[in-house]
């Protein structure tokens, strides 16, 4: 018999906010206002934090919602329109770290590229040398994404082609449980954080994160909700895919020398068996079959691949600032 599910809050309320345009967006999504031009006004000219929470917070109006905010802003224009002019600012932001990989081909070389990659690594860090405190903090700025892990990706479905598609549903049915709640993976992450202490309802700790992790969830959100970006959106899967598996093995092991709760570890050790297959999938068969089926997406792809290393090498490097500890040691 399946064992009971345990829920968490999913009402979650606006964060604090961080400059002019938050400011502004936060207190008209309270007021239940209709019109929105002082929001449309300051979004050209914000910048940093202000930007990144203002289109964090307009993603979330597609995913959850806020408990204070109208159902029906999902689909206000004036706020798509301040969407589109955060979304375009940001991916010119990443498009301009990017240059193109000269003379790969996806399908022989992703795996080399991605080990030539050399980002720092958190995961090393957790492993050997952080405190109890470093992780906590760790485990509520990652709870922003892995509270809806698995969710930036099923925009996708719709907008692939059949081989494509049969094998993304198949790597989601396995982010998704298996048709076993408890099996959930930002359900199992839930689980860590309660049973850790920590508190595990949807979006509690948002305004603890560093620009760097609302870049990170702002980019596969505008990556999941673009039809146009699908090829950088299955990019960026396959690079967190294949760069998932040792990393969790180095959590779950960082978690145990800690002492950390057994369902926190379990959240790590489940991706280090999962993510090993998922990698193949991601990489061989979903992108595989999209440049098949869709060949003029390779640049794209790549695009997203290195979006998805970058944001995870420059929060890394955040967090590593903000405890005292040299890069050089997590290399
Ligand atoms: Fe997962
Ligand atoms: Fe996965």
């Amino acid at each position: 018999m399946a064992s009971a599910v345990v829920g968490y809050s999913r009402d979650m309320h606006l964060p604090t906010a961080r400059g002019p345009l938050t400011e502004e967006l936060f207190a008209a999504l309270r007021s239940g206002s209709e019109d929105f031009f002082t929001v449309l006004a300051a979004a050209p000219t914000a910048t940093g934090d202000d930007a990144a929470l203002a289109l964090w917070a307009l993603h979330e109006l597609q995913y959850r919602g806020f408990a204070e905010v109208d159902d029906a802003l999902e689909w206000e224009p004036q706020l798509l329109r301040v969407r589109s002019v955060l979304e375009r600012d940001l991916e010119a932001r990443l498009r301009s770290r990017f240059t193109p990989p000269q003379g790969l081909s996806f399908a022989e070389d992703f795996f080399g590229w991605v080990d030539e990659q050399d980002g720092v690594s958190l995961a090393r860090h957790v492993h050997r040398d952080a405190d109890r405190e470093q992780v906590e903090e760790l485990l509520r700025v990652r709870s922003v994404y892995h509270l809806k892990e698995a969710d930036p990706v099923a925009w996708l479905v719709p907008r692939l082609g059949v081989r494509a598609k049969a094998a993304l549903v198949e790597l989601q049915y396995d982010e998704y449980g298996g048709g076993d709640p408890n099996r959930l993976h930002h359900h199992l992450f839930e689980l860590g954080l309660a049973a850790s202490g920590l508190d595990a309802s949807y979006g509690a700790h948002v305004d603890l994160t560093p620009l760097e992790v609302l870049e990170q969830n702002n980019a596969l959100s505008m990556l999941g909700l673009h039809r146009r970006l699908r090829g950088a959106a299955l990019g960026h899967l396959a690079a967190f895919e294949a760069t998932s598996s040792l990393p969790s093995r180095r959590m779950a092991q960082g978690l145990e020398r800690l002492g950390f709760a057994p369902e926190m570890v379990a959240y790590y050790a489940e991706h280090v068996e999962a993510d090993a297959v998922h990698e193949q999938l991601a990489v061989r068969t979903i992108v595989g079959a999209l440049l098949e089926e869709e060949p003029e997406l390779e640049e794209d792809v790549w695009f997203g691949a290195f979006t998805c290393l970058d944001l995870e090498d420059r929060f890394a490097r955040t967090m590593l600032a903000r405890w005292g500890v040299g890069e050089e040691q997590v290399a």
